[in-house]
């Protein structure tokens, strides 16, 4: 996937929801990045975790942030992540010609599920993506055996598209369109 080049960035401030604020990334992330990559629950459809000591040494002093990626913080302390980068176009699944439709990924720690904590950022999110990107359908891509993010998916209102394989498991691939402005 491709970082995403053409939006404002970052928006003029963080976006609070009710319990949650969608931010930067920052110095103090730090521990919390690290646990989320290293962690084998979470990165259990994700190709697996990273290995700590190799990922603590290639993580910059600095945070870096980029367009599309929101530290997901819950009292100030980042419980996840939500990023949106460009499906690349050569990958399976598209629903426009040419591809690099904006693309929806998230990650929470552990502690954090089972609250409702990452319906609540991805949907702000996505609402983000409606400003910034208008018009632009949002893709999805995620493995069939996730069962707590196909539920996310069909949640947040993704609608599957097809099923593919790609890194030796089955894809789910959905699709979200901003509604439909009236009048
Ligand atoms: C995928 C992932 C983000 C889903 O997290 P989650 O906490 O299950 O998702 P939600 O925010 O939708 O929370 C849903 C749960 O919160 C519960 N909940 C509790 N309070 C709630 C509230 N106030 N509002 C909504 N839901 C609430 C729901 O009942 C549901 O519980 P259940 O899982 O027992 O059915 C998480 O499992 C994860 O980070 N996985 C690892 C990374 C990954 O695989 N990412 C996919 C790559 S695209």
């Amino acid at each position: 996937m491709t970082d995403l080049a053409d939006v404002d960035w970052p928006p003029p401030a963080p976006i609070a929801t009710r319990r949650l604020v969608l931010r930067e990334p920052e110095r103090r992330d730090r521990a919390a990045i690290v646990d989320l990559f290293t962690s084998a629950e979470v990165n259990a459809y994700l190709g697996g975790p990273r290995e700590p000591a190799e990922f603590e040494r290639a993580l910059p002093a600095e945070p870096q942030g980029r367009p599309g990626l929101f530290v997901v913080a819950l009292d100030g302390a980042m419980i996840g992540i939500v990023d949106v980068k460009r499906h690349d176009a050569e990958r399976p699944g598209h629903v426009r010609p040419g591809g690099e439709e904006p693309e929806l990924g998230y990650m929470f720690l552990p502690r954090a599920w089972g609250y409702g904590y990452a319906a609540e950022a991805c949907t702000a999110a996505l609402g983000w993506i409606a400003e910034a990107l208008p018009g632009e359908p949002v893709v999805l891509c995620t493995q069939t055996a996730n069962g707590r993010s196909l539920r996310l998916a069909a949640k947040l209102g993704f609608t599957e598209v097809e099923r593919f394989e790609e890194w030796g498991a089955e894809q789910w691939f959905g699709v979200w369109s901003p509604a439909p402005l009236h009048g």
